[in-house]
């Protein structure tokens, strides 16, 4: 169970689904609904490993671009699991929430997120948020509105402005940073994601795609998060009895 060495927040980008199908001959959206499995296991296993909180990048605002029907395959696989995962999400204690342009989504899944997040809301276990329609920018530039909006009405002024003030405003304001970022398919970059909360989360990625990712993966991501020194831009002793000779 939990203790010091275990990222308390874990983000993933869950990328590769299209090439794992591609790869097999198959058709793109197959990759996503073999995904949808790898969702399920790792929830339940970050949930049994004492991680506290699970972000997934589900859905970015840049995947809007895709094809018509890709969107809406995702989309039906989205609904699916708001309906499908409720048992699992409540009998494993989870407590779900999301974060993105949540109003951009269809209406029916508006509809199945609101009824799993209020059924989850006094769950205590792990907190599991899907970023849904989900772009970094669009979180900050919306984060930047609310506050001016303030800062109008005379709520706030100029010297109100704190790293802390910006957090509050972001999607879900008492989130924790994540402590470890992991990305599957291999892209060494961040597209798009928690570009606020990023700051100094530690890295991992796998050239394995999303459906191919497996418990024994976390389990190597969180062992190697535990054998890092997170310095946060300070110089550390080697030994905690030496003193830092400059
Ligand atoms: C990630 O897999 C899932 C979403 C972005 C929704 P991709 O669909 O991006 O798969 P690749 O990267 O094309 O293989
Ligand atoms: C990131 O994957 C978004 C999600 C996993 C939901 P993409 O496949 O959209 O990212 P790029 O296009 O490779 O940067
Ligand atoms: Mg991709």
């Amino acid at each position: 169970m939990y203790d010091e060495q275990t990222p308390q927040h874990i983000a993933i980008i869950m990328d590769g689904n299209g090439r794992w199908a591609q790869e097999k001959g198959m058709p793109r959206f197959l990759g996503h609904r073999e995904g949808a499995k790898t969702v399920r296991e790792i929830t339940t296993s970050c949930a049994r490993l004492g991680v506290k909180q699970l972000t997934l990048y589900a859905f970015s605002q840049e995947n809007w671009q895709r094809p018509p029907r890709e969107i809406n395959f995702l989309m039906g696989l989205l609904r699916k699991f708001l309906v499908k995962e409720r048992d699992i999400i409540m009998e494993n204690n989870i407590q779900l929430t999301a974060i993105g342009r949540l109003h951009n989504l269809p209406k029916e899944i508006q509809k199945e997120l609101t009824v799993t997040r209020e059924m989850s809301s006094t769950n205590t276990g792990m907190t599991l948020c899907l970023a849904l329609s989900y772009s970094g920018r669009k979180e900050i530039t919306d984060a930047v509105k609310d506050i001016i909006d303030k800062a109008k009405r005379g709520e706030i002024d100029s010297d109100d402005v704190t790293e802390d003030l910006i957090s509050e405003h972001l999607y879900q304001a008492h989130m924790p940073d994540p402590d470890l970022l992991i990305r599957t398919g291999g892209e060494m970059r961040v597209s798009n994601f928690l570009l606020w909360q990023l700051s100094y989360s530690e890295l991992w990625v796998t050239s394995a795609f999303w459906p191919d990712f497996t418990e024994d993966d976390l389990k190597q991501a969180m062992k190697e998060f535990s054998s890092r020194q997170r310095r946060f831009g300070k110089v550390i002793p080697l030994n905690n009895n030496k003193q830092v000779v400059c």
